[in-house]
């Protein structure tokens, strides 16, 4: 009996929505289910579909860093089907979709870390895994990956203790994970809809969540490590630090490790 009822008709039954989590695929275990949705998706799957799972096995974070998914937190994986130019925004609507959720369901507040960690009190609560598969100068799909911690027993994992959380803790309560999961997926697809004509919109919430603005940082960028003040966010997505010497670089990707308050 898979835990919490979580099954996909628990999930899709009476969702409010259109196109997101219209097809879910539920299983008890995989090894990522960004894999399998990628799988899905060059089989053909439809926009919206979401692959879910109650544990992975070897769930995977950005930079190749494994990402920590045992049984009783949320791991799920929805893919879309964009034009190239709605790409730099799927890591706004994904990270302003949980924060939303999360304020929803539970009234905790939470906040982005640049690009997409959501965090409650500092904490790392949920990470964000986007794939794309580009063929030629379109793109095929995109696969987005969310990871909420819902129940960590963070003495367990002493690797992340320090700087993760869970819902639970943070609320001290059990949060029920299919009223998260099935929340989750109605603001996604609000503001995945808003993409069309509202993109500046979605830039401009994603901005006002960002605890990363104005704040000194150290910003792993491939082999590159670098000390700044984070200065602005632009549409796309990067972020432009204003370095000790007074210049300034933009970054594309990376990670990103808040200093002292100023
Ligand atoms: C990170 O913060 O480094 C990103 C973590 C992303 C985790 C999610 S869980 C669902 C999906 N499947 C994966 O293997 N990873 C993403």
């Amino acid at each position: 009996m898979p835990l919490d009822g979580l099954s996909a008709e628990s999930i899709t039954a009476n969702l409010n929505t259109r196109v997101i989590g219209r097809r879910v695929i539920y299983y008890p275990q995989v090894a990522s289910t960004n894999d399998v949705a990628r799988q899905e998706a060059q089989q053909g799957a439809a926009e919206g579909t979401v692959v879910i799972a109650d544990e992975q096995t070897a769930g995977r974070g950005r930079i190749k860093r494994v990402w920590l998914s045992p049984r009783g937190n949320i791991s799920l994986s929805i893919i879309l089907r964009p034009s190239l130019s709605h790409l730099p925004y799927l890591i706004m609507v994904a990270s302003l979709a949980v924060v939303r959720s999360i304020e929803l369901v539970t009234g905790l507040k939470a906040q982005i870390k640049w690009p997409n960690d959501i965090l409650i009190n500092g904490k790392k609560v949920c990470g964000i895994l986007i794939e794309n598969e580009v063929r030629g100068s379109a793109l095929a799909f995109a696969v987005i990956g969310i990871g909420i911690n819902l129940k960590l027993s963070l003495a367990d994992f002493p690797e992340v203790a320090a700087a993760a959380t869970c819902l639970a803790d943070e609320l001290g309560k059990e949060v029920s994970r299919l009223e998260m999961i099935r929340s989750l997926l109605v603001e996604f697809e609000r503001l995945y809809l808003m993409l069309s004509d509202r993109g500046e919109f979605i830039f401009r919430e994603w901005q006002s969540r960002l605890i990363t603005l104005g704040r000194k940082v150290r910003v792993i960028s491939g082999d590159s490590v670098l000390a700044g003040i984070v200065e602005s966010v632009a549409t796309d997505g990067s972020l432009l630090l204003r370095l000790p010497d007074g210049g300034s670089t933009r970054i594309v990707a990376g990670d990103v490790n808040l200093r002292e308050q100023n």
